[in-house]
């Protein structure tokens, strides 16, 4: 049990013995002065306050059942009432070596396993992808890589946008190109788009075979869906390109498309209608929400069927959240969607409740993200306007590494630094952004992304490293070090702690999805282990045996908790740079 968890039950069993209401939350945290405590309760003040009693006076009432005497040196109260906890080291040092030997690496094992639907990445595949796509697709892979860490069932939904009249006007460029070349690779769907697009406008006849071939898709004709599909397949073997290269763990299999939702559309309208949600409107299907209203408070309106009988975006998402909640039989839902959608989640959302596609017990989680800046606080284009692919973002993002690690002197073959550079250009695009607090516009740079110093993936791959070299210029293994860690200095003690809510910091992500405060647990602990090392030689021949044992394993504690942390974001390591 990770510490917090484990204070939170003592204070709470304290606050039961003073005859605190249950309902009262021990609200154990961080300390806010590590001098004074490692942790603090702040439940007193509440809990006071619903008593109608004096907080400092309740604290001591609930310090005087504390029970505390295995795990920590002193309990005080300060101010109005907080409840400050200064850990013991014995204890502390307990409790790093059992977390040596954690094969969970202190992540707390889900009692009751969840069935978790994230929906993330989701190109439309009418196009490339491009940045846009980078951040739901990272962010959304790392919350599926810590939810599996805790034991919990996870189907990944990538909802890629497959249907709809664009295709109609892409496969009959398909087709035309088909007849030249039987064989027809598609190097560039940006470019292919873009010739579908000016000839749809431009040639009459192209046009009207276009708008034919969306009839014929949609009433299942088998040469045009055989068409699509092969178009589909060329866009997904381009994405999964890109989540290669991204090290994102999405596979072919994840995809579950907006047109596998065609044959259930008719049903999600027909149930709408019976409960007499969805009502005629100007011809169309749309459904009015008491709660739905715009800035002038009218009612907000959310078309679920065009006039001409066709279906919409929302409809796919409604027949979404039916499927995912009583066919996966969800838990919880997930979706990283740009917060432009807002408005949209919150309607579909709104509306399955009503229409019952959400079932009760299920929770549905829009964790929505800013747009990605360029430097002149622009969204992030070329110079000529165009939208930048995140395949030749990620190429140059190698290439800028290289040239990073080529101005470092290193003693690595070039296979090994071409290797290097990939694992640091893809780290550091990926760290920058999902360091950054997701709800925020975020400014892209390569110079702070691949500096060595700050919040970045090199400083944090480097820190890895270091660990690394320890051992192997002393030519030791790692796993056969003997003896205990035995935290006494201020830095052991520091690194030691920091180790230890390695689980904390996980929970709190799963928690509410900001993937950012994993970084800031890394980061915190990269600097750390930096100050340790610092100050705390550990092969120098004054140091007894004991205690270059003892550094050797916090060392490795570290490197594999950093490895662990950094692979829950997608991110690689390398023994040397
Ligand atoms: N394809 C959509 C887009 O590119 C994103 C889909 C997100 N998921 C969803 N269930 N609506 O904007």
């Amino acid at each position: 049990m990770n510490i917090r968890n484990l204070l939170n039950l003592r204070v709470r069993a304290a606050m039961t013995a003073a005859n605190i209401p249950e309902n009262c939350q021990p609200m154990v945290a961080l300390g806010k002065n590590p001098q004074h405590g490692d942790y603090q309760a702040n439940c007193a003040m509440a809990a006071a306050k619903l008593m109608k009693t004096n907080p400092r006076a309740l604290a001591g009432r609930i310090l005087e059942n504390l029970d505390l005497s295995d795990i920590a040196d002193h309990c005080d109260i300060a101010g109005p009432g907080f409840i400050n906890i200064k850990l013991s080291d014995q204890w502390l040092s307990d409790q790093v070596n059992r977390l040596g030997k954690d094969i969970h690496r202190g992540i707390e094992q889900a009692q009751q396993p969840q069935i978790i639907v994230i929906d993330y990445s989701a190109p439309n595949l009418a196009k490339e992808m491009h940045v846009g796509h980078l951040r739901s697709s990272i962010m959304g892979d790392a919350l599926a890589r810590i939810f599996e860490a805790q034991g919990h069932r996870v189907i990944r939904q990538n909802h890629v946008g497959d249907w709809g009249t664009q295709f109609g006007m892409l496969i009959t460029h398909l087709q035309d190109q088909i007849e030249l070349d039987s064989d027809v690779k598609l190097a560039d769907l940006e470019v292919f788009y873009r010739e579908s697009k000016v000839r749809f406008d431009a040639e009459v006849v192209f046009a009207e075979r276009a708008r034919g071939n969306v009839v014929k898709l949609q009433n299942g004709d088998d040469d045009a869906l055989a068409m699509w599909k092969r178009f589909i397949d060329i866009s997904v073997a381009h994405s999964e390109e890109v989540y290669s290269k991204l090290n994102v763990t999405l596979k072919h299999s994840d995809i579950y498309a907006e047109s596998a939702y065609n044959k259930a559309l008719p049903g999600i309208i027909k149930t709408l209608k019976d409960k007499g949600l969805a009502v005629e409107n100007q011809g169309a299907q749309v459904v009015f929400l008491d709660d739905m209203i715009d800035k002038e408070g009218d009612p907000l309106g959310m078309i679920v069927q065009k006039s001409d009988g066709g279906f919409l975006y929302s409809t796919t998402d409604l027949a979404a959240v039916d499927y995912r909640c009583n066919t996966l039989m969800a838990d919880r839902c997930l979706y990283f969607i740009d917060a432009r959608q807002s408005l949209h989640m919150k309607q579909v959302y709104a509306v399955s409740r009503k229409a019952g596609f959400a079932t009760d017990h299920c929770t549905l989680e829009h964790h929505a993200f800013g747009t990605m800046m360029g430097e002149d606080g622009k969204p992030f284009k070329t110079r000529s306007g165009d939208t930048i692919k995140l395949s030749a973002l990620l190429d140059e993002a190698v290439v800028r590494a290289m040239q990073l690690l080529s101005d470092k002197a290193s003693d690595l073959s070039s296979a090994e630094s071409a290797e290097a550079a990939r694992k640091i250009g893809i780290g550091a695009v990926k760290y920058a952004d999902l360091a950054k607090t997701r709800t925020n516009d975020y400014i892209f740079s390569w110079d702070s992304m691949l500096s060595f110093e700050g919040n970045t993936a090199p400083y944090l791959q480097y820190a890895y490293t270091r660990i690394k070299s320890i051992f192997r210029k002393a030519n030791l293994n790692a796993e056969l070090i003997t003896g205990e860690i035995i935290a006494t200095e201020p830095a052991e003690k520091a690194l030691t702690l920091k180790l230890l809510q390695f689980g904390e910091a996980i929970d709190q992500v799963a928690l509410d999805a900001y993937p950012h405060q994993l970084c800031s647990y890394l980061y915190e602990l990269s600097s750390l282990y930096m100050k340790f090392y610092e100050v705390c030689p550990i092969l120098r021949s004054d140091i007894s045996v004991e205690i270059r044992n003892s550094r050797l394993q916090l060392s490795n504690v570290s490197a594999t908790t950093l490895r662990s942390g950094l692979d829950l974001l997608g991110i690689e390591v390398m023994e040397r740079m």
